[in-house]
């Protein structure tokens, strides 16, 4: 097993990479290495000892602890903070014992106790060898008989080597413009990344890459995530002592977990990285990981979609979406979804929502007739739902309006006319898994849209059993509830995970959603922008792009296909005022999408020339064997004249022989990645080209 063990000291291999700690003389656990793997055991670094500790300055300042409680004299950013029954706020943990296990992934399991009250903590350690990457959790256990208070439990703190000369780049953005790549210097101090709106939401992404001097392909990069689709923090801090450390995991604000014996509080998984080949390589191995560990349905192919939403909003009903389906069928779609609008009383945002059967004029003789159309044009049938949310005007709320999230003496802030129902209480769990399971089991349903589209206000629980901020957590974990519970009834559904667009797009939701609504933005020189940041952590499988009506008259058909093939193409226009041409190129389009999809779906994504930094990018993917690429390239806007950049292939063989699509002469792989090739546009243009090896 690539764990190397000793009574004190641990090293994980990976592949490439190399992690060490070990307790230190003082028994704190030092983290000692991230980074290469070195040739032999005891090459690795002995763990950090105090060796001075002037009177202003706690030891956790030099030593830099893997999972540091609040105590003593640190002043670091914590990553645990308790406060014991008897009011006593400082956790002094002493390591027990370890263990082992080889499977499912080699993990190693160390324990710790409170000197002196009932708390265990067992730190965890999941390597994922053939990625790089380092699975951390850690599991708290009350051993004694009262609750003990949980104030802040993040799941990991990274430290990088030591130096205060650091940049992070994180994700921010907002509705509508989600995906912003920002890399600043991390300066002494704290640099906090969070949500605070139940979701990851779309203003900032649970994750970070932290880089000395790296570029898209060269350099060390140390990058990271965190398995959980609620609020998150992660903060970034550089000591007075030059040293930079990174901790992940369940936002502490507005947080406490009353810690009960007998139930054990286990933190999502952090998930971390280390590579010297730049952001781009950083990219792939969370690609990698996410389509091959994560997803339900990693290996399937997605269908072209269409989906109704740009098209009809709320107005749907058989005819109309009849209509829209045959057009669909005709142009190669695969899978027709009906978005919003299609049960009980839904006509426009300020009612329905939390009645979830089909509405009786819209559809009068349920989804069936619809469902057996869409099915004999040869398509699969999909549906949208919200199952977090109520309208006021439901009669669910009228039933229950006690579901809510709320605090009894204040209003209850609506926001887009809805509220939020309490996931975390049991019966509401319970109604929707029964509600929707009856949707899914009496129709056939091959898709399921799962929306979220607000952010919470008054967070209250008047009847939690616990401390009513455990809310924060416990929504999470009713929202996976029931959604696991679903995906195990209907294990073939392929599940799309949207919250306005791209607020909840993260490696916990992706365990049960197999694709994510990536931005309510469809205007596809926008979106050019948004997909490469979402590329930056997750993979194109998983980025569904639809190609709407929004800035046609400004953004030709081509361009638009062409933006929505980076990932998974669908369509959501008005096809019916499409006229017979448009229709003619979305056909070939989606016949050539269904060419190149296996390379986009499955292959390297390569970001050649960035659109979020430039007004002509270049996105390429390779097939895992190397024998198939695809090259894109768009111009947005460049004042002429202009002397557009070469592009530069990448991932290529170097020394087999590749053909580019519209180039006569057959070059080698190098050739193709030293050199590169010119692609002319005009503003406004882009260009799909296929990439095929010739000869090994
Ligand atoms: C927000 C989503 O992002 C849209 O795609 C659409 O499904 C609407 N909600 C429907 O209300």
């Amino acid at each position: 097993m690539p764990i190397h063990t000793s009574p004190n000291y641990w090293v994980l291999e990976m592949r490439h990479t190399a992690y060490a700690f070990g307790l230190n003389k003082m028994g704190l656990l030092s983290h000692c290495y991230w980074g290469k793997c070195l040739p032999f055991v005891q090459d690795y670094p002995a763990p950090v000892e105090p060796v001075h500790w002037p009177s202003t300055d706690g030891y956790d300042h030099f030593i830099p602890e893997e999972y540091p409680g609040y105590a003593g004299v640190k002043y670091i950013d914590p990553v645990l903070k308790v406060t014991y029954p008897d009011g006593v706020r400082d956790v002094v943990l002493e390591f027990q014992d370890f263990t082992t296990t080889a499977s499912p992934q080699p993990t190693l399991d160390l324990r710790f106790k409170d000197s002196f009250y009932p708390l265990q903590l067992t730190l965890h350690y999941r390597i994922h060898e053939e990625y790089d990457l380092i699975e951390r959790w850690a599991t708290l256990e009350n051993l004694g008989n009262d609750p003990v208070l949980i104030e802040r439990a993040f799941s990991a703190k990274w430290t990088m080597p030591h130096g205060d000369d650091y940049s992070l780049s994180h994700l921010y953005g907002r509705h509508i413009d989600e995906f912003h790549l920002k890399r600043e210097a991390l300066t002494p101090g704290l640099k906090v990344i969070e949500s605070r709106r139940i979701i990851p939401s779309h203003r900032a992404s649970p994750w970070f890459a932290v880089d000395r001097n790296a570029s898209e392909d060269h350099g060390e990069v140390w990058f990271g995530t965190l398995a959980w689709s609620g609020n998150f923090k992660i903060t970034a801090e550089v000591t007075e002592f030059a040293s930079t450390r990174i901790s992940i995991g369940i936002n502490d604000w507005d947080f406490a977990w009353r810690l009960l014996p007998g139930e054990p509080l286990v933190t999502p998984s952090a998930i971390g990285g280390y590579t010297s080949d730049g952001f781009g390589a950083a990219s792939r191995i969370f690609h990698d990981y996410v389509r091959d560990r994560l997803l339900p349905h990693g290996k399937v192919l997605h269908k072209v979609l269409y989906n109704s939403w740009e098209a009809t909003l709320f107005d749907v009903n058989e005819v109309s979406q009849s209509k829209l389906a045959a057009i669909a069928a005709g142009m190669g779609v695969e899978l027709f979804v009906m978005d919003d609008g299609w049960f009980h009383n839904r006509n426009l945002d300020n009612a329905g929502l939390g009645d979830w059967f089909p509405d009786k004029v819209k559809f009068p003789n349920g989804l069936g007739g619809l469902i057996k159309r869409v099915n004999e044009l040869g398509m699969d049938f999909g549906l949208w739902i919200e199952p977090e949310m109520v309208n006021p005007d439901s009669d669910l709320y009228r039933a229950h309006p006690d579901w809510v999230i709320h605090f009894p003496t204040r209003k209850r802030t609506e926001s887009r006319n809805q509220l939020i129902l309490n996931m975390a209480r049991a019966e509401v769990q319970n109604y929707l898994i029964e509600t929707l399971d009856k949707i899914l089991s009496e129709n056939n349903i091959a898709f399921i849209k799962w929306d979220m589209n607000r952010g919470i206000s008054e967070p209250g629980w008047a009847d939690a059993p616990g401390d009513p901020r455990e809310l924060w957590v416990r929504y999470v974990y009713g929202v996976y509830h029931v959604w696991s519970t679903l995906r195990q009834r209907h294990p073939d559904v392929i599940w799309q995970s949207c919250a306005s667009g791209g607020g909840r797009a993260d490696f916990g939701i992706l365990k049960l959603a197999d694709q994510v609504w990536v931005s309510d933005n469809t205007e596809a020189t926008a979106r050019l922008s948004i997909q490469e940041g979402y590329s930056q952590f997750l993979p194109a499988n998983t980025m569904e792009a639809w190609v709407t009506d929004w800035g046609r008259e400004l953004v030709p058909l081509e361009f638009r296909f062409h933006v929505s093939m980076c990932g998974l193409l669908g369509v959501g226009g008005n096809l019916l005022e499409w006229n017979q041409a448009e229709r003619q190129v979305g056909a070939e389009l989606i016949r050539l999408y269904k060419e190149i999809r296996p390379v986009i779906q499955f292959g390297d994504q390569y970001r050649l020339i960035s659109s979020q930094k430039n007004g002509y990018s270049a996105v390429q993917y390779v097939s895992k064997d190397k024998n198939e690429g695809v090259l894109f390239a768009f111009r947005v806007h460049i004042p002429d004249p202009f002397n557009l950049p070469m592009i530069r292939l990448r991932g290529l063989d170097p020394n087999a022989i590749y053909s580019v699509e519209g180039f006569e002469q057959p070059r080698s792989g190098l050739a193709w990645m030293e050199t590169g090739l010119k692609v002319e546009l005009k503003n406004l243009q882009s260009k799909v080209m296929k990439i095929h090896r010739l000869s090994a």
